[in-house]
């Protein structure tokens, strides 16, 4: 009698302790998805803090594309664990590292008919082997930002607490003047003379929406090192006069019209554009994001002066 209740006392204990295991294996899969899924969002976080430093005067405040080729495409927002995702990973993770040559195939960035996008202008490395100043957790941080299948992180980009873009610095030094870098391989008196143009920015306007040395805003591109952009003196006059205003020419024959390539940063209602942008409707643009065409404005003497210079930046 007492060894019958024995046995049942073990087989019921055995019966509790089986459930109470199994119980944990079906839990320990949820459990480690809840925290990859965490992880995952904390690097997405970091990688908008990154972007919204160091990527977005070139690659736009939703990914659109400005410089650089648009980010937001659908083809890039996968799960970064699946077999094809693998690939997308690694072909981003290596083109932020490494960077990417462009190509003299097209003057501006376009998307050809074959679905290819190209670029004229490179991209300089942002891996420490590039000389760049991302690690690996930057790198890794910075691809499943882009990657990020639901696509709601270009929303992160401006946030003031999440993500900041870094306002506009116009400090003096002690002469009383904006401090700029002096460009390499220059004339001296054409060093000046850019120099004095770009500090006079209500005529020239160049460091209201850019960065030159410490100073100046970023609103476009941050041409600190702008010599190493790969791109000419043909390629810079022209795009001082015109920006990325697409010639009538047989060369520009697939540059996307200028309404749909950049379309409107910082919206009125601050919509994620994308490629199902309406362009029925436009979103009311608020920020000065366009480059502006100064055909017009500057001399012939002014335009060369601002372009030998910034492409001695180096
Ligand atoms: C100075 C402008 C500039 C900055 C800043 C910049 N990029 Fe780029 N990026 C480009 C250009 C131009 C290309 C295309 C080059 C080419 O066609 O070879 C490019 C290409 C890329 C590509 C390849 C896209 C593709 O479809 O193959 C990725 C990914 C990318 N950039 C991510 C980034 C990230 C992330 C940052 C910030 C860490 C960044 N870029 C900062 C200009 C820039
Ligand atoms: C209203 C803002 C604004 C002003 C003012 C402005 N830019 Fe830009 N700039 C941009 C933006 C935005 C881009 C991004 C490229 C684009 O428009 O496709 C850009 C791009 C550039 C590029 C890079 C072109 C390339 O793809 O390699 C150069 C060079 C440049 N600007 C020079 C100048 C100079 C010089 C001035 C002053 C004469 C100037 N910019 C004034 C906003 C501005």
């Amino acid at each position: 009698m007492r060894t019958e209740r024995k046995y049942y006392v073990l087989t019921f204990m055995t019966i509790v302790l089986t459930v109470f295991l199994l119980g944990t294996c079906v839990r320990e899969p949820f459990r480690m998805r809840a925290e990859e899924v965490r992880g995952r969002e904390a690097y997405v976080l970091k990688g908008a803090r990154i972007y919204a430093e160091q990527c977005v005067q070139c690659h736009g405040p939703r990914g659109e594309g400005s410089v650089g080729m648009p980010l937001n495409r659908a083809e890039l927002k996968v799960d970064y664990t699946t077999a094809g995702g693998k690939a997308i990973y690694d072909k981003i993770y290596m083109a932020v590292d490494q960077g990417r040559p462009g190509s003299v195939d097209h003057p501006l960035w376009a998307k050809a008919p074959d679905g290819k996008w190209i670029s004229y202008t490179a991209m300089a490395g942002w891996g420490r082997a590039a000389g760049g100043p991302l690690d690996e957790e930057a790198l890794k941080a910075v691809t499943l930002f882009v990657m990020k299948p639901q696509g709601d992180q270009w929303s992160l980009i401006g946030d003031i607490d999440l993500a900041p873009i870094p306002g506009a610095d116009y400090t003096v030094d002690e002469s009383g003047k904006l401090p700029l870098p002096d460009a390499q391989g220059v004339d001296p008196a054409i060093n000046e003379r850019a120099k004095e143009l770009l500090r006079h920015r209500t005529h020239t306007q160049c460091l209201n929406c850019h960065l030159v040395g410490a100073r100046g805003a970023k609103v476009g591109p941050d041409l600190t090192l702008f010599g190493r952009w790969g791109v000419d003196q043909a390629f810079v006059e022209r795009f001082i006069k015109y920006a990325n205003q697409p010639l009538p020419n047989e060369a520009d024959r697939y540059v996307l019209p200028h309404a749909e390539r950049m379309p409107a940063y910082w919206s009125a209602n601050r919509a994620v554009i994308g490629p199902a942008l309406n362009l029925e409707k436009p979103v009311v643009s608020e920020g000065p994001y366009y480059m502006l065409r100064f055909r017009e404005k500057f001399t012939q003497e002014e335009v060369s002066a601002l372009a030998t210079y910034l492409l001695g930046l180096k």
